[in-house]
């Protein structure tokens, strides 16, 4: 008999999991005055959205896409003038919240090796982009 490999938004202890993390890693933003100042007022949409895409990305039901469609997260990062220093410390919460919440390192290690290239790829500090808040916009 063959057997399921264990998926990794199930290591991550699925939804739930993700929620929790979330959660944590937020906390870390709002512990953070230069990294809270590129965040708005209130974080909870924003919370929100970042749960339902990555479990969407993670393999999970694609619930960001049915409401916000394609996810384009470069173009929806343009209205914050993010730095390598902002990847950097993004990167870092985001591993902080995942250790914290008992994910196993391999399966950590997996979901980094294609976090830090996104990560990089949203900084745009040099790049002449529309800054132009888009809130909740569906993009196709
Ligand atoms: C490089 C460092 C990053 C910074 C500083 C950053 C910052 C932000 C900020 C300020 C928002 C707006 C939050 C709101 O409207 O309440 C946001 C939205 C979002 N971020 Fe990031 N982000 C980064 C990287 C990433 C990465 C790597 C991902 C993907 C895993 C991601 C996923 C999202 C998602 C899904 C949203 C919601 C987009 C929408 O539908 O409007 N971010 N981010």
């Amino acid at each position: 008999m063959t057997r399921q490999a264990t998926s990794i938004l199930e290591l991550a202890g699925g939804a739930a999991g993700i929620f929790a993390i979330v959660e944590d890693f937020y906390r870390r933003i709002e512990a953070d005055e230069r990294m809270r100042s590129l965040y708005p007022a209130d974080l909870e949409p924003g919370k929100e959205k970042l749960r339902l895409f990555l479990v969407q990305w993670l393999g999970g039901p694609p619930k960001y896409t049915e409401k916000y469609g394609h996810p384009r997260l470069r173009l929806r990062h343009f209205p914050f003038v993010i730095g390598e220093w902002h990847a950097g410390r993004w990167l870092r919460y985001m591993r902080e919240a995942w250790t914290a919440n008992g994910v196993p390192v391999e399966a950590m290690n997996v979901v980094f090796e294609r976090l830090g290239p996104l990560a990089h790829h949203m900084v745009n500090d040099k790049d002449d982009v529309p800054r132009t808040p888009l809130g909740d916009v569906r993009l196709s």
